[in-house]
C-alpha cells in the first residue's frame, strides 16, 4: 500500500472572493506537482468554473464542497452533482461541519454518495466522531454507521474508487491534534469495515486520507501512517506556503522507483 500514490486536497471552505480563489489557483497552477501526487482544491462553488478553466492542462484537480443529492428540480439554492459534472473530479460529502451545522444525515448523505457517482465525480466521503463519542469510546461504532450507511447506495466497484476522508471533529480547525496511533487506528478500522461489507478488492482500494489541523510541520509524520493514501488540509491550505510544503511532503512519502543508469546497463 505505500508505494500508492498519495492524495492531497485543500478544502478552503467559506474563504476567498471569486477574484482572491481564482488568482490563488493562478498561483498553484504554476508549481510542480511532485511524482506520485495527485493534489486537489477545494474553492467556495462561485469560483469553481472559473478555476476549471485556469486548472486545464494542469495536474490539479479540482473538488466542489457541496453538491445536492437531486440531479434538478424545485431546490431552491442548490447545486446539483449533475451541474458540477465536467466542472470538478471530486466532491466533499459528509463533512462535519455540515453534518453538525447544517444537519446533514447519514441518509442524505448517502443519496449525495449516489449522485456524485451518477454524474461521474468521485465523493471525497468524510467520517470521524466528535470529542464527546471519543471520551465515550464511541469512535469505532461511530465510524461503522457512519460508513455502513453513507455507502449503502453503492457498488464494490464504486466503493473501490470512493475517498473516504477521517476527519475526527474533535481536531477540526482546533489546532488539537490526532496522535498517530488514533489515525493508525480510524484507518484500519476503515478499511475492516469496508472489506467486510464490500470485499477484499474494495477495502484495499478504496482511498483513506486523514484531515483535521494537519500543518506542514505535522503532515511527513501523519503520511506515514500504514494504509493511508493522503490528506484533506483546511486551514493550512489558504496559502501557497502553508500548503505546498505538505503536498512536497506528500512526494517525499512516495517511495522512489530505482531508476537505472542507462549507461551502467
Ligand atoms: P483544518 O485543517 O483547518 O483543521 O480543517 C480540516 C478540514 O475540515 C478539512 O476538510
Amino acid at each position: 500500500m505505500s508505494s500508492r500514490k498519495k492524495l492531497v486536497i485543500g478544502n478552503w471552505k467559506m474563504n476567498f472572493s471569486v477574484r482572491q480563489a481564482t488568482s490563488y489557483a493562478g498561483k498553484l497552477a504554476g508549481k510542480q506537482i511532485p511524482v506520485g501526487v495527485t493534489v486537489g482544491i477545494a474553492p467556495q462553488a462561485l469560483a469553481l468554473s472559473e478555476i476549471s478553466t485556469i486548472l486545464q492542462k494542469t495536474g490539479l484537480k479540482l473538488a466542489a464542497q457541496n453538491g445536492f443529492y437531486k440531479d434538478e428540480g424545485a431546490f431552491t439554492g442548490e447545486v446539483s452533482m449533475t451541474m458540477l459534472r465536467g466542472i470538478s473530479q471530486y466532491v466533499l460529502v459528509g463533512h462535519s461541519e455540515r453534518r453538525h451545522i447544517l444537519r446533514e444525515s447519514n441518509d442524505f448523505i448517502r443519496e449525495k454518495n449516489a449522485a456524485a457517482f451518477r454524474n461521474g465525480i468521485i465523493p471525497v466521503f468524510c467520517v470521524g466522531e466528535t470529542l464527546t463519542e471519543r471520551h465515550n469510546y464511541h469512535t469505532n461504532q461511530v465510524l461503522s454507521d457512519q460508513i455502513s450507511l453513507g455507502l449503502a447506495d453503492l457498488t464494490a466497484e464504486e466503493v473501490s474508487k470512493t475517498v473516504i476522508a477521517y476527519e475526527p471533529v474533535w481536531a477540526i480547525g482546533t489546532g488539537e491534534q490526532a496522535g498517530p496511533e488514533d489515525v493508525q487506528h480510524a484507518v484500519e478500522k476503515i478499511r475492516t469495515e469496508v472489506t467486510q461489507l464490500y470485499g477484499e478488492a474494495a477495502g484495499s482500494a478504496v482511498t483513506i486520507l486523514y484531515g483535521g489541523s494537519v500543518t506542514k510541520d505535522n503532515a511527513g509524520s501523519y503520511l506515514m501512517t500504514p494504509g493511508l493514501d493522503g490528506l484533506l488540509v483546511g486551514g493550512a491550505s489558504l496559502s501557497v506556503q502553508t500548503f505546498w510544503p505538505i503536498v512536497e511532503a506528500a512526494g517525499e512519502s512516495v517511495p522512489k522507483k530505482i531508476t537505472v543508469n542507462k549507461k551502467e546497463r
